[in-house]
């Protein structure tokens, strides 16, 4: 057990919503903690902010020195219905006093059923549909291209520039950007095969019929239509630098996959549940995924992912094909209900379309009186601004920089992008719009001083 766990401290929306710093960040007792992870923790597993928590919620991480931070990264787009969030502290609680484990494949549970049957209900298109539950979002993306595969007898899979989908093997291959992902970890699984996406910001302004003429030819030239089994691709792309696709990209897609017999597969792990403004990514554009991929979101913060897809597709692997030990685990359900309770009645799609419009604003009007910012794109509660230097080219320098202001001012701002120079912003659905203002006054602040520093 922690020894610094402070029985005191509670965690969730009552936790006081007020950026507030009592110690440099990181402060002395999360620099003894990180001296600890240096000599226990394997190096690979890095930490962006190096504060440790001691409570969260609403949205503010209280740190163990009794820092108050703000979040803008939602453990990257994870506690949309916000840390502990009531509900699901309530349902997990429940569950933790029933049982904690059964394996689902070995007894069952009406959790699992319930969480498949919800998904069924919420997830686009209104066809007859499966789910299966597994723990990780690369997990389920590899149990969504092994499914594909079954189902269609093909081996090819087709993934997209600038697309992330894990760190497992097959993950990493379908994965885009060398560091820090893949370098050193390969060899890679065979038959993934990767053509451009549509980047409006990057690729001169091409329409999505353009953008996705260029990938078709490339995948009928280069791999041939009928040894395709799938194409997966978020419909936003996330770790890539949150690329909005021209309108229809995804529709014309959608459309040539239907017409060859192609899985097409939509990466929701990021962007489902709510955090775009709408209940998922794909409805923004009508585009009905032949299997979709959830996570993150789905659970408040406990390990759950699904694949739900049409009901052929999904129930054509043998019984004994799709599980795991933990697949599905019963207080990650519980978490899950909870979750898409809120999602469904507390208002939560329409305050990420609220947390967009507050944010796009902002940031376009920062965007006018400052040139560095080449950028500023996404939807809802995940948005983004591409850095740039004079010439237009990627500056991740200074994203860094501006990273770093926002850190030792108390905010938590993560980065991304193929060139390292996309800020990102996913706060949880359950921030207030005060909170929201001031970590965007801090983010201004940075980006002043790193003008007054060149
Ligand atoms: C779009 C997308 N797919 C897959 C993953 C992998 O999910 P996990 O880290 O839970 O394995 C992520 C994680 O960031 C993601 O953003």
């Amino acid at each position: 057990m922690s020894t610094l766990s402070a029985p005191t401290i509670v965690g969730g929306p009552t936790l006081s919503q007020r950026r507030e710093l009592v110690t440099e960040i990181p402060g002395p007792i999360s620099r003894a903690l990180l001296e600890r992870k240096q000599a226990a923790v394997a190096n690979g597993v890095g930490i962006s902010l190096p504060v440790f928590t001691a409570a969260a919620g609403g949205g503010i991480l209280l740190d163990v020195d009794g820092n108050s931070l703000i979040d803008f990264g939602s453990g990257i787009a994870v506690t949309g219905v916000g840390n502990s969030a009531p509900g699901v502290v309530d349902a997990v609680t429940a569950q933790a006093a029933l049982f904690t484990h059964t394996c689902f494949s070995i007894t069952g549970y009406d959790g699992y059923v319930e969480v498949a049957e919800a998904l069924n209900r919420l997830t686009p298109g209104d066809h007859d549909k499966r789910s299966a539950l597994f723990n990780s979002g690369a997990e389920a993306v590899e149990n969504a291209i092994k499914i594909a595969r079954h189902y269609t007898g093909r081996q090819a899979v087709v993934a997209f520039d600038h697309g992330y989908h894990g760190r497992t093997n097959l993950t990493m291959a379908l994965t885009a950007k060398s560091m820090p992902y893949k370098s050193g970890f390969g060899p890679f699984a065979p038959e993934v095969y990767r053509v451009p996406t549509s980047y409006p910001f990057r690729d001169g302004g091409l329409t999505g019929a353009e953008a996705a003429k260029i990938a078709i030819t490339q995948i009928e030239k280069q791999i041939g239509a009928s040894n395709l089994a799938a194409m997966i691709i978020e419909p936003i792309q996330g770790e890539g630098g949150f690329v909005v696709p021209a309108a229809g990209y995804l529709a014309a897609l959608s459309d040539w996959a239907t017409a060859n017999g192609v899985v097409f597969i939509a990466d929701e792990v990021q962007t489902g549940f709510a955090r775009t403004g709408d209940l998922f990514a794909c409805d923004h554009e009508g585009i009905v995924p032949d299997i979709i991929v959830t996570a993150k979101g789905i659970a408040g913060g406990l390990p759950l992912s699904a694949i739900t897809g049409r009901a052929e597709i999904m129930d054509s692997a043998h019984v004994g094909g799709l599980g795991g030990t933990y697949a599905g685990n019963p207080l990650a359900c519980a978490a899950a209900l909870a979750s898409i309770d809120a999602f469904e009645n507390d208002g939560l799609v329409e305050r990420a379309a609220a947390i967009g419009e507050l944010m796009l604003g902002r940031l376009r009007a920062l965007a006018e009186t400052d040139t560095r910012i080449g950028d500023v794109r996404g939807r809802g509660a995940m948005i983004a601004i591409e850095l740039v230097d004079e010439n237009g080219e990627p500056d991740a320098a200074l994203t860094g920089r501006v990273a770093s202001f926002a850190h030792a001012a108390g905010v938590i701002l993560l980065t991304c992008g193929t060139y390292g120079n996309v800020v990102r912003f996913l706060p949880p659905l359950a921030i207030s719009d005060e909170l929201l203002n001031d970590g965007l006054d801090v983010v201004a602040d940075a980006l002043a001083s790193t003008r007054s520093a060149v």
